[in-house]
This record gives C-alpha cells, sequence and structure tokens, in this order.
C-alpha cells in the first residue's frame, strides 16, 4: 500500500467515523485527497479512468482490497458483482465505510466504472450496464447527479 493510498484511506475512515455535521466536508477533502479537484477534465474520464483515479485508492489498481486503516473488500472475483444494480447502488450510495459518489459521476461514469469493476479482476458479467439503468437507479434513491 503505498502514501498516498493510506492518507485517502485513513482521512475517509476518520472524516466517515465523525459527527454528522462532518458529512460535507467527506466529499471534499476526500475528493482533494485523490486528486481530482485538479482534474479539469474528470467529467469526460470514462471506466478506466474513474476507477484508477476514485476505486483504486481502497479496492487497489489490481481489484485485491486491503486491510490497514480499514477493510476493503476485494472486487477481484466477486461473485455479488453478479448483480450490476448491486454494484451501481454502492457507487451511488456508497455503504459502511464506502462513500457514495453520486455528486461526482455522471450516470455514464456510473454505467462504465460498473461495467469496468464486473469485467475486470477475473470477474466475467458482461451484460451491458447502460447510462438510463443508472438513471432510473438515481431516480429511485433520490440521489443528486453531477450532472
Ligand atoms: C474510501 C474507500 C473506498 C472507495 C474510494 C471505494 N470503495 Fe468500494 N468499498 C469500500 C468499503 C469499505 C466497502 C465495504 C462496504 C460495506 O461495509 O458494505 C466497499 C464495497 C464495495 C463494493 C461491494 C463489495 C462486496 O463484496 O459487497 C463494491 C462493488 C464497490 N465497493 C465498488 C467500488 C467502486 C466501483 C468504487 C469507485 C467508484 C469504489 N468502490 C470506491 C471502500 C471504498
Amino acid at each position: 500500500m503505498n502514501a498516498r493510498v493510506l492518507i485517502v484511506a485513513a482521512l475517509a475512515s476518520a472524516l466517515l467515523a465523525g459527527p454528522a455535521w462532518l458529512a460535507a466536508p467527506v466529499r471534499a477533502q476526500s475528493s482533494d485527497a485523490t486528486g481530482l479537484a485538479n482534474t479539469r477534465d474528470f467529467a469526460q474520464a470514462d471506466g478506466a479512468q474513474v476507477y484508477a483515479t476514485i476505486c483504486a485508492g481502497c479496492h487497489m489498481p489490481d481489484g485485491q482490497g486491503a486491510r490497514g486503516a480499514g477493510e476493503y473488500p476485494a472486487l477481484a472475483a466477486n461473485p455479488k458483482l453478479a448483480a450490476a444494480p448491486y454494484v451501481e447502488m454502492m457507487v451511488l450510495s456508497g455503504n459502511g465505510a464506502m462513500p457514495g459518489f453520486a455528486g461526482m459521476l455522471s450516470d455514464r461514469q456510473v454505467a462504465e466504472v460498473t461495467t469496468y469493476v464486473r469485467t475486470h479482476f477475473g470477474n466475467r458479467y458482461d451484460d451491458v450496464v447502460t447510462e438510463q439503468d443508472v438513471k432510473a437507479l438515481r431516480a429511485s434513491l433520490a440521489t443528486a447527479s453531477a450532472d
């Protein structure tokens, strides 16, 4: 685990463990730590780039996950990824120590990063996940869009 990953992971778990009034700065600070604030054209990023920029910090570049400041499940060969909506929902809303990225990612990016993790790291779930799927799920979760 490199230093940047440790910082991102420690920052994220510290902030997520904090009181509710700390919830607002969580996104801003963790995105600063991943350098997203300096990536002018992040809105154009595709699934692989979204994975590398956001997800890899916790789930590792090879999807093997990590144990350290927190526990980050492996996405590699993970049978739970068979359910595309489960992955989309995790990306939008997060759960436990994973923050949601609904405010940061467009429907297209959520669909692409979902497809990316479901077709890499030994996963072979190649049914198509569309922008429309994400849009519908987002509406049902009533979360904010990045667009
Ligand atoms: C700040 C660290 C962090 C980041 C960044 C992060 N995750 Fe997670 N992720 C977690 C943690 C912690 C869990 C376990 C959450 C729980 O307890 O349910 C998790 C769980 C998941 C799961 C469910 C795995 C399972 O076995 O149930 C998926 C799928 C997932 N993440 C995908 C992603 C994707 C895709 C991204 C990038 C858009 C991402 N994560 C970014 C920390 C992170």
